[in-house]
């Protein structure tokens, strides 16, 4: 019931298979003779310098996946040199989490009560968090079908998302709002002075209306094929959203990465920087913090062998001519 929850999507999966077949598709057109010596992957994104282009997505309940929960995964992912991103469904609070690892970013769903949405913001400020993750594209809950069928509704007991406990000490669920607009981002902004990242932004003329309302980063996302089924791949998403953002503010792209080619491939069509959801989830499981790292390092070192086989000695160097669409 657990696997499911944490590989599975919404619908028939169209989604979900189609972000990673849509990376089948494309191909590298490689340069030679670029003497790039070392290759430089070091990526700068709101101030804060990490060793890899490649962050931890926001995903949820890490305790179902092993019993040291998000905690280990901020500690595989500080020592890889890189972010996570908390989910606001994380199963441990985020002071726990910033205590592990860092450096961290917050993701948050806006909550229909906006003084409990602006303390929660204030909570994940005050332990550090540097950057806010708002996610868009869950207007509804997706439909996922293998969570129907297994009937995965709760939290097995003793288990709760912690970043969710109010004044009292209650628990709230975690409500999905569709009556969320741009309005209520810019009321984001009267609570916090962190970077604005919106996180769910397929269509270009979506991301215009970001970069209109002072949003600080977009993240072309499917939510992993979890949300929309039938949504378009974020690969084939990506550049029309960078081109009309126009390196006003950084793109990043999640979805279907799995290999340092594929991160390539990001980075050359658009993407400042890429993350990384169910790899993760499944390091952990498997390994726990140290998992989580190698997984991560693992990317990065495969992203780095492909920029020297294609002739770019930074990620600034990949650009679209890279890439081609396969016959
Ligand atoms: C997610 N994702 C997600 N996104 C978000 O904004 N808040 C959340 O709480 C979650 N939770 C979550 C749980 C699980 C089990 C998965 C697989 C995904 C979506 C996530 O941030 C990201 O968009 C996708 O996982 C990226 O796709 P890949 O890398 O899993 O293919």
């Amino acid at each position: 019931m657990h696997a499911d929850f944490f590989a599975g999507g919404a619908g028939e999966e169209r989604t979900l298979r189609g972000n990673l077949a849509a990376y089948d598709r494309l191909r590298i057109v490689p340069r030679v003779l670029r003497a790039t010596g070392e290759r430089d992957l070091r990526t700068t994104l709101f101030g804060t310098g990490l060793s890899t282009p490649v962050l931890v997505a926001p995903t949820a309940f890490h305790l179902l996946a092993h019993p040291g929960g998000e905690a280990a995964t901020a500690e595989g992912a500080a020592a890889a040199g890189t972010v996570m991103v908390v989910s606001m469904a994380a199963t441990q609070p985020v002071e726990a989490i910033a205590a592990a690892g860092g450096p961290l970013w917050f993701q948050l769903y806006p909550q229909p009560d906006l003084a409990f949405t602006a303390a929660v913001v204030k909570r994940a400020e005050a332990a550090g968090c540097r950057a806010l993750v708002v996610t868009v594209d869950s207007p509804v809950f997706g439909r996922r079908e293998r969570d129907l069928r297994n009937r995965f509704t709760d939290l097995p007991d003793g288990l709760a998302c912690e970043n969710m406990r109010d004044a009292t000490g209650r628990v709230r669920t975690v409500e999905m709002d569709a009556t969320l607009g741009w309005d209520r981002l810019a009321r984001l902004r009267e609570v916090t002075g962190l970077p604005l990242l919106v996180k769910g932004i397929l269509h270009p003329a979506d991301a215009r209306l970001a970069v209109e309302h002072g949003m600080d980063g977009v993240i072309v996302s499917n939510h992993g094929g979890r949300q929309l089924d039938g949504a378009i791949a974020t690969i084939d998403a990506l550049p029309a959203v960078a081109e009309t953002v126009g390196r006003r503010v950084p793109v990043l792209v999640d979805g279907g990465i799995r290999r340092g080619t594929d991160v390539l491939i990001a980075l050359a069509l658009g993407a400042d920087a890429v993350l990384v959801g169910r790899p993760v989830l499944e390091a952990l499981a498997a390994g726990g913090a140290r998992g989580v790292q190698r997984r991560l390092e693992r990317l990065t070192a495969d992203l780095d062998h492909a920029m020297a086989l294609a002739g770019a000695k930074r990620p600034a160097e990949l650009t679209p001519d890279l890439v081609a669409v396969a016959g």
